[in-house]
C-alpha cells in the first residue's frame, strides 16, 4: 500500500479546494492507496504560528513526510495560495519531500490567477525537494455546475492527474 496526504489550506470547511481532493482520493484505487486527509484549519494556530508546540501538528508534519504522494489544495488568496498553508509547510525541515510526488491543487474565483500556482505553489513545494506532477489543478467558479458538482473541464483534469499517478506508480 501506498500513502497519499492531502493537506487542505482552506479556512472554512466543505471548501471548493477539499471537493477536488475528496474527488480524487475517490478516484484512486483503495487497494493501493490509503489516504489520510488534514485539514489545517482544525490545528491549532498558536502551533502553526509556533508559538506553542503540539502533537496534532507534529502527527501531521510526520504523516506529510512520509507520504508517498502529497495534494496540498488551498484556495487563491490574494494571488496565491493561503497563509495557512503556507505557516504549515514553512515548519518542515529542509529537503524533507525529497522523492516525494506532490499534486498541486488551487481554487480561485476567476482565471486571471490560474498561473500562480505555477508561481506560488509549485517552487515553494520544491525547494523542500519534491517532484511535482505536471498535470496540477487550478480550478475557478465556472468550473462547478449549478448544483455544486464539478464540471466537465475539472472532470477531465482531476482524470489526467488520476492518469498521471497511476502511470508512476504503474
Ligand atoms: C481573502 C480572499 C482573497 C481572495 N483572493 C483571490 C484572488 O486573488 N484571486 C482569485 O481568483 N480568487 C480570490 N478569492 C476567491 C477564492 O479564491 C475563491 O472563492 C475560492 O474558490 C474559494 O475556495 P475554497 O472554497 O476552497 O475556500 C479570494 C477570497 C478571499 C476570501
Amino acid at each position: 500500500m501506498r500513502n497519499v496526504v492531502a493537506i487542505l489550506g482552506s479556512p472554512f470547511s466543505q471548501s471548493s479546494s477539499e471537493k477536488i481532493v475528496r474527488l480524487i482520493l475517490d478516484s484512486l484505487n483503495s487497494n493501493e492507496w490509503t489516504a489520510t486527509v488534514i485539514d489545517l484549519s482544525k490545528i491549532s494556530a498558536d502551533d502553526l504560528l509556533l508559538r506553542s508546540k503540539g502533537p496534532e501538528l507534529d502527527q501531521a508534519l510526520n504523516k506529510t513526510i512520509e507520504a508517498d504522494l502529497i495534494i496540498p489544495a488551498s484556495p487563491t488568496y490574494r494571488a496565491t495560495y493561503t497563509g495557512l498553508l503556507k505557516v504549515f509547510f514553512d515548519q518542515m525541515p529542509p529537503e524533507s519531500l525529497s522523492g516525494s510526488y506532490v499534486l498541486p491543487v488551487q481554487t480561485g474565483g476567476s482565471p486571471h490567477h490560474s498561473l500562480s500556482i505555477e508561481h506560488g505553489m509549485v517552487p515553494m513545494v520544491r525547494s523542500l525537494g519534491a517532484l511535482v506532477l505536471a498535470n496540477t489543478i487550478y480550478a475557478w467558479s465556472e468550473q462547478w455546475n449549478k448544483d455544486g458538482s464539478a464540471g466537465a473541464d475539472l472532470i477531465s483534469m482531476i482524470q489526467n492527474s488520476v492518469e498521471e499517478i497511476s502511470r508512476l506508480y504503474g
